[in-house]
């Protein structure tokens, strides 16, 4: 194969695997357990991975790093098979037919490499196959798992058709495939539910709460910052709504994004975790949940990084300092890494949040000017007796942003009791 003929190609596999990380983002809001929603968190990383390294050995080839939409064919097939009518139909389209495709059109290009010529890029698209294998074994495992309800049986078993069907008429995703000429399949007639569904979708078993009301077994002590941590699974499909809606950021942003979103998710996890390992029944303690996730996406990425991350350092240091001291190492360790985690997030932040406001909402100003901005929101806004209402007109507009921090600080928080 000619050096141009792979340059088009890998181009082709980098956007399949950049739409699938915004097409899985707009689906987590629908999934309906915590951990299938962390697992479609990592899947955007693992696709957005993919992406950035095809994207590199693309970049040698073509001297350049743009990425083109292959066809306008390919993208109208993406909208069609990402309508589906439900979670499960989607992941069935998606992961056994999409997906899978995809393997079997990267085999085949494999099949057209020269050994040495292409040793790269053979070397590389053999360490990323049984990555994509995983996650077929994933999505078959928990579609197996709900078929047994009649009316998901149908609704998968058409939406696979028709997305097998669609694959065929394209004559493979990289059309290159064996099936000869077959007629575009007709779209299932059912209402799509996503992606980008208007209500999210949590567990039945969850407990809706809010950061004002611990549970009762961690109000008093350290043990409060785990059960923080098992909340950060709540910033995760607000997160997915942003990944999903931006659609005119660069593909970086995509990349940094997905790792984010994959984080907070860990987050969640080392939470879940620690509590059980202490013997807490997690589904006892409640999350703080916003039931409308679809907020404003710029204003939301900014709160996050600016306020929600920003701020919570000196808390977590101090929570952290306490475990190690009481030797309580597993602790720590949540501790450190979330902070490890979360620096880099607000790093992420200060990159992208000045972009977002440029190119989303014609707004030139500074990060510096944002913040400023986000803060006189929140004085306006600030109930009273809290301690941003108690400061004068003069202190609010030389307040730092460090000092800010600290009033806005979660209060009660008991670092010498584990
Ligand atoms: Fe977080
Ligand atoms: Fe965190
Ligand atoms: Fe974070």
């Amino acid at each position: 194969m000619r050096v141009p003929e792979q340059i088009s190609l890998l181009n082709r596999f980098i956007f399949l695997d950049w739409a699938s990380a915004r097409l899985i983002a707009g689906w987590v809001p629908a999934a309906k357990e915590l951990e299938w929603k962390s697992e479609l968190c990592r899947h955007m990383w693992i696709d957005m991975t993919c992406a950035h390294r095809l994207l590199e050995r693309k970049e040698e080839l073509a001297a350049n790093a743009k990425i083109h939409i292959p066809t306008p064919q390919i993208q109208t097939f993406l909208q069609d098979v990402a309508a589906a009518d439900g979670f499960y139909a989607f992941l069935a389209g998606w992961y056994m037919e999409v997906k899978t495709e995809i393997i079997h059109a990267l085999e085949r290009l494999t099949e057209s490499l020269d050994p040495i010529f292409d040793a790269p890029t053979l070397e590389l698209i053999t360490e990323l196959l049984p990555k994509k294998r995983d996650q077929i074994e994933w999505a078959k495992r928990l579609i197996h798992e709900c078929v047994k309800d009649p009316a998901t049986l149908e609704s998968v078993t058409r939406w696979r058709k028709y997305a097998r069907d669609y694959v065929r008429h394209l004559n493979g995703i990289d059309g290159r495939g064996d099936f000869g000429v077959t007629a575009q399949p007709a779209k299932p007639l059912v209402e799509a539910y996503g992606p980008a569904p208007k209500k999210r979708t949590m567990p039945d078993w969850l407990k809706k709460g809010d950061f004002d009301h611990p549970p009762e077994d961690v109000r008093d002590n350290l043990k409060i910052f785990m059960w923080h941590y098992m909340t950060e699974i709540q910033v995760v499909d607000p997160m997915c709504y942003v990944f999903y809606g931006m659609d005119d950021m660069p593909f970086e942003f995509f990349v940094d994004f997905s790792r984010h979103i994959w984080d907070e998710c860990r987050h969640h996890q080392m939470g879940v975790r620690r509590l059980e390992q202490l013997g807490f029944d997690i589904k006892q303690f409640p999350i703080p949940f916003v039931e409308d996730a679809t907020q404003e996406l710029e204003h939301f990425y900014a709160e996050l990084t600016m306020f929600g991350e920003s701020c919570s350092f000196s808390r977590k240091k101090k929570s952290m300092d306490s475990f190690y001291a009481k030797s309580d190492i597993i602790s720590g360790m949540t501790a450190e890494i979330d902070i490890v985690d979360e620096r880099t997030h607000v790093k992420f932040g200060k990159k992208w949040t000045p972009f977002l406001y440029k190119h989303r909402l014609q707004d030139d100003r500074s990060l510096d000017d944002i913040v400023r901005g986000i803060m006189d929101r929140r004085f306006a806004e600030a109930a009273p007796g809290s301690d941003l209402s108690k400061l004068n007109a003069e202190e609010r507009s030389s307040i730092t942003h460090f000092a800010f921090c600290g009033k806005i600080e979660f209060k009660n928080l008991v670092f010498d009791k584990l």
